[in-house]
This record gives structure tokens, C-alpha cells and sequence, in this order.
């Protein structure tokens, strides 16, 4: 296995390009099921795990695929098997994204139940509620979701969300694409990644009204184009290397950014004393000596984001004073959190609420990544802490971040990758 050694006490400063966006880029190459005859060219589509994971499920399904240079092109046209493998699933939950698009062009699709994950229950009742109202009937045996349709299509329906989801939105939108008649989603999370979903669906002669916003409206069309599409940049990896900066007392300029997606973070940012300017597509943080204290609640888009939850805190450590970081969506988020109490922070949990009481001096050790965005404030803490932190299972970032330890070097960090054997 691999981990990162982190000599910690650098600044990290200096200009960098963002990344694609690994959670738009998923739901797009999902789409690409949708298209019977073309190939598509897809630019900007980060080089992690997690896309090498999706594009091994699409291949299997027998989609025909090239990456290289963050270009990904892939052809749908011979798709023959119609089934989501256990394997293949339970490596990422996003998997569950070949379902609407399958159904829509198929009129079934049998894909694994996905586990269960990391920081607490992740149900997928919603994706299959969605499904169910656009005329699919799903029966679940054997560990697999089996959806199917009486006659040739899905049909427009009325779809209700109780709670945002990122993934059954984005799922309800690739069924309803390909139904007869009009479809409206309620609720729908309005997340960037489901903006560049619906874009990217447009694109290829999709109708949709209402991008962007809580409230969308599908009318269904007859078949979609293969299309040469430009990803957006990855505003989580953008956030974390900002709390790089932030935490090292360094100063940092990130390019090809869209700063008005990261309006919550940013005012955060300057809320824990940093300066902050934006260019139309850049962002450029100062640290200051002294970080201030905040509070913090994690919601659906446009609120702060439960993925930049774990770095906020890891951050937090350093400010002076007590900051309330609150998880709204993931309330059991919080494996992180031993584990910087470990490297000598002074965080307590209660309920979905977490207490940092900074500053606290961090002091380099062996700590565990449980998930991405934990590994990712492990990190964080790494840079800041005294001697050397060893983060290990280092294959929970790898998932997300694409070369994280050369753009951290690049930019003044002193990380190591090393193989380990675990006993
Ligand atoms: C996506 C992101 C993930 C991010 C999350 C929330 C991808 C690949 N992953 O995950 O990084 O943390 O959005 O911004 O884009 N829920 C249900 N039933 C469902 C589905 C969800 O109750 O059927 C609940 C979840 O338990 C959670 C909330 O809805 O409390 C939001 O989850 P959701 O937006 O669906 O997350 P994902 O799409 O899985």
C-alpha cells in the first residue's frame, strides 16, 4: 500500500491550475450511454482512481474507451451487457449513475446494490423513487437493483425530492431526457456538477429548463448527439488547496477557476482572516499570521459543501479560538476527527457538530485515512504539524485528487510517497 510522508512547517504558495471536476465528470461519462451511434471526446477529465474505476464499469458494459492527457473519449454504441457488477459497484458508489441513463435507452438495467460507505448510511431510495415515477418498475433480489419498462420508453412523471441529492437528480435527469413527454424534478440539487450535468446534456440535444436551479423541466426527445464537451474545474480540490495556503501562512494563485461556484467557501475564508481576491477565472488567498475563528454549516449547493468540511476543520486547528463546524447532509461525517486529535488537535463531536478549540501546536505522527475528503484534512494537518505525519491507505485520495502530492511539492509542500505493509 502507499502513504504520503509529510515533513511538515513549509509555506505552501505559488500559482496552480485546477483540475477537472471529478464528481461532474462522472455523471457525464455516464451520460455517454445515452448516445446509440457516435463517440464522444470529453477534455478535462482528471486522471484518478475513482474515473478509472467508472470507466472499467463502462467498459464491462462494452462502451469502447481511450483516456490519455485528461481526454476521454468514448463510444456507447456497442453496449451488450446491461448488468452492473458487485465488483465493480461496491469500489465507488457512484455506479449508481448507469442506472437512469440504461433504463432510458435499454428499458432495463440490473445494477449491484451499493454498500454501505464510510461515514454512515447512504441510502438510494431516491434514485429508485425517481426511476419508479418516470414508469420503471424496480424489484431488488439477490443484492441487485432490477429495473425495467412495460413498454418501449419511460414516460415524463412528477418527481418529488424530500431531500437534495446530488446523485438522484442527476440520475432522474439522464432517465427523463429519453422519455415521452414532460418530466419535472422538484427539489433538485443545484450543485455545479448537475449544472455541467445539464449542459453537457443540452449539448447533445437534450431540453431542459431550469439549470442551475431547485426546479427543472425535462421534456423527453427522441434520440441524443455524441458531443466534444469541456469539463468544469474541480471546486473541491480548488477549496483544499486554498486551506493549504491558508494553514501554512502561505499565498496562493489558482487558475481556471470559477470563483462565483465557491462564493460560501471564499467568504470563509476571509471570515478566518485571509485575503482573498478573484479574477473572472482565478483566485488568489493570502494567509495571514493569525487565523480567526468560525463558525460553519455544510449544506447543499449554494451553502458551504459537506466535501470541504473535513479541510475546514482540519484548518480550524490553527485559528485562534473555538469554531462550530455542523454537517447537514452527512451527519456522522467525523472519522477524521480521532485522527487529528491524534496529531494533537483538541476537537469534540456532538451530534452533527464538531468543536475545535484552537490553537493547537500539531505534532507529526501515523495517522489513517477512513474516506476522501478525511484523508484530504489529514493532509492538511500534515503540512502545519511539527516533524514528520505519515498518512497511510493514501488510496482513500488517490480516489479524488489528481496528483496531489506534486502540486503540493510544486508549490513548496515536502511529501514523499512510500510503499507499506500493513500487519
Ligand atoms: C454527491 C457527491 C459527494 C457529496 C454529496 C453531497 C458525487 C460522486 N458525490 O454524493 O462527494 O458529498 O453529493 O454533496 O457527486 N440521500 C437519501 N436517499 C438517496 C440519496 C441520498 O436519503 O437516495 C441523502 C443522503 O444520505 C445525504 C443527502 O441525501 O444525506 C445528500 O446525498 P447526495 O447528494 O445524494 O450524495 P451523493 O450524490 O451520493
Amino acid at each position: 500500500m502507499d502513504k504520503l510522508v509529510i515533513r511538515g512547517g513549509r509555506r505552501i504558495s505559488g500559482s496552480i491550475t485546477a483540475s477537472g471536476s471529478k464528481n461532474s465528470s462522472l455523471p457525464i461519462i455516464a451520460a455517454t450511454l445515452l448516445n446509440k451511434n457516435g463517440t464522444f471526446t470529453l477534455h478535462r477529465i482528471p486522471d484518478l482512481k475513482d474515473i478509472t474505476t467508472f470507466t472499467q464499469l463502462l467498459r464491462y458494459l462494452g462502451a469502447d474507451i481511450a483516456f490519455s492527457d485528461n481526454t476521454l473519449k468514448i463510444s456507447s454504441r456497442n453496449i451488450k451487457n446491461l448488468q452492473a457488477p458487485y465488483e465493480l459497484v461496491k469500489k465507488m458508489r457512484a455506479s449508481i449513475y448507469v442506472l437512469g441513463p440504461m433504463l432510458a435507452r435499454f428499458g432495463h438495467a440490473r445494477v449491484s446494490f451499493p454498500g454501505g460507505c464510510a461515514f454512515g448510511p447512504r441510502p438510494i431510495d431516491l434514485h429508485l423513487m425517481a426511476m419508479e415515477k418516470l414508469g420503471a418498475t424496480i424489484t431488488i433480489k439477490t443484492g441487485f437493483i432490477d429495473a425495467t419498462i412495460q413498454g418501449e420508453k419511460l414516460h415524463g412523471g412528477n418527481i418529488d425530492f424530500p431531500v437534495s441529492s446530488v446523485g438522484a437528480t442527476g440520475n432522474a435527469l439522464m432517465a427523463a431526457v429519453l422519455a415521452e413527454g414532460t418530466t419535472t424534478i422538484n427539489n433538485a440539487a443545484a450543485e455545479p456538477e448537475i449544472e455541467t450535468l445539464c449542459n453537457f446534456l443540452m449539448a447533445m440535444g437534450a431540453k431542459i429548463k431550469g439549470t442551475g436551479t431547485t426546479e427543472l423541466e425535462i421534456e423527453g426527445v427522441k434520440s441524443l448527439d455524441a458531443i466534444e464537451f469541456h469539463n468544469v474545474f474541480d471546486r473541491i480540490e480548488t477549496g483544499t488547496l486554498l486551506a493549504a495556503a491558508a494553514i501554512t501562512e502561505g499565498n496562493i494563485t489558482i487558475h481556471d477557476v470559477e470563483p462565483e461556484q465557491m462564493k460560501a467557501v471564499l467568504k470563509k475564508f476571509v471570515q478566518a482572516g485571509c485575503t482573498v481576491d478573484t479574477t473572472e477565472n482565478s483566485i488568489t488567498l493570502k494567509s495571514q499570521h493569525k487565523l480567526l475563528p468560525t463558525d460553519v454549516t455544510a449544506k447543499p449547493y449554494p451553502a458551504f459543501p459537506t466535501d470541504m468540511q473535513a479541510q475546514w476543520i482540519a484548518l480550524m486547528t490553527q485559528a485562534d479560538g473555538t469554531s462550530h463546524i455542523t454537517d447537514k447532509v452527512y451527519h456522522e461525517r467525523f472519522q477524521h476527527i480521532p485522527e487529528l486529535n491524534r496529531l494533537g488537535a483538541h476537537i469534540e463531536i456532538h451530534k452533527n457538530q464538531a468543536i475545535v478549540h484552537g490553537p493547537k501546536r500539531l505534532s507529526g505522527t501515523k495517522v489513517m485515512s477512513t474516506d476522501l475528503r478525511a484523508s484530504a484534512s489529514l493532509v492538511l494537518a500534515g503540512l502545519v504539524a511539527e516533524g514528520t505525519t505519515e498518512v497511510l491507505r493514501v488510496y482513500h485520495l488517490d480516489r479524488g485528487y489528481e496528483k496531489i502530492e506534486i502540486k503540493l511539492n510544486n508549490l513548496g509542500a515536502d511529501i514523499s510517497r512510500e510503499k507499506y505493509n500493513e500487519f
